[in-house]
């Protein structure tokens, strides 16, 4: 049964639909953290799913930081996963199922006053970041067909209208390869911070440091609108990483490159990129994120 912190791993939520089975490790976020979860049928375990319990006090704590004029966080939050998670149905996308509310006891709520939202999602695999670290960067050949479905993904939701904010390899996942993809399918997750054309122009100094495009922080201090090119910039940070298990230079606070790691600052990690990236890749992330390392010398022509 659940405590004062509404349902928990064991539980079942208040439709009876799905049950929270074990913490994702690393899964922990600012205001949610995401279990492993499974569908129910006559009480009976099914397919494995996604479930990410919202804390609504520190969500709302969080809009309000960001958009500090927001009216109504709640609604918000609402027309976030109606609108940009719901109605979005793309292989290399997570797919939203649907999301329930629960009071601190665990029985059912509205979005008006329920403390916990439960965002239920297709299981998505395991995080790209864990994937990098485990094999101390991936192979050209496997980083090249796991950044283009990536990239298809983020075409398709600009297409919509939608930009992401927020994309790093902690926000991509990747399920167990099929018959198409030998490397793995991709899945784009976390839209906490995407926003869609029709809630307005993108403003907000938001975004994580490390991938984060310089236009974002310099339009807020102007006082100046930017667009979704600013998830290419944080495509280009994705694939250094990808590639070389270590963070991209380009947005480096203090002159030494961070390793890519599951630290909390300051991190004294001490991850090694293993791989030298060819001079083909270099490009591409210099076209995309500059300030990275130059070619490697052993590359030049
Ligand atoms: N649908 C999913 N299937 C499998 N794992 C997932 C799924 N969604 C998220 N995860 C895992 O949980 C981690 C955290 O999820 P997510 O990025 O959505 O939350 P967060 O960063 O904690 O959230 P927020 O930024 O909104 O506080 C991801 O890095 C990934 O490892
Ligand atoms: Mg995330």
């Amino acid at each position: 049964m659940p405590g004062h912190d509404g349902p928990e791993v064991g539980d079942t939520l208040p439709s009876g639909r799905y049950r929270i089975v074990a913490p994702i490790p690393n899964a922990q976020g600012a205001f949610g953290q995401v279990f492993e979860g499974a569908v129910m049928t006559d009480g009976v375990e099914g397919q494995k799913v996604a479930v990410k319990k919202i804390t609504m006090s520190r969500a709302i704590q969080s809009i309000r930081s960001i958009y500090p004029n927001m009216p109504n966080p709640r609604a918000h939050l609402a027309r976030e996963w109606r609108t940009s998670l719901l109605s979005v149905n793309h292989p290399y996308i997570c797919r939203t199922h649907c999301v329930e509310f629960t009071n601190a006891a665990g029985t059912p709520a509205d979005l008006a006053t329920c403390k916990f939202a439960f965002v239920i999602m297709e299981w998505a695999g395991e995080a790209l970041i864990d994937v990098v670290l485990e094999r101390g960067g991936l192979e050209e050949g496997s980083a090249r067909e796991i950044f283009w479905q990536i990239l298809i993904g983020i075409e398709e939701l600009h297409k919509t209208g939608i930009s992401h904010r927020d994309i790093k390899p902690e926000n991509i996942t990747l399920l167990g390869a099929d018959a198409d993809h030998p490397h793995g399918v991709v899945k784009i997750v976390d839209f906490g911070l995407a926003k869609t054309e029709s809630q307005g122009a993108l403003e907000s100094n938001v975004g994580t440091e490390r991938y984060k495009a310089p236009e974002i922080r310099e339009s807020y201090e102007r006082g100046h609108a930017y667009d979704s090119k600013v998830d290419v910039w944080s495509l280009g940070c994705t694939l250094y990483e990808m590639l070389t298990a270590k963070g991209s230079l380009a947005n480096r606070a203090n002159g030494a490159p961070r390793p890519a790691c599951r630290c909390p600052p300051p991190c004294a990690c001490l991850t090694a990129a293993r791989r030298q990236v060819s001079s083909g890749w270099t490009r591409l992330c210099t076209s995309t994120a500059t300030s990275l390392p130059p070619e490697p010398s052993s590359n030049a022509a």
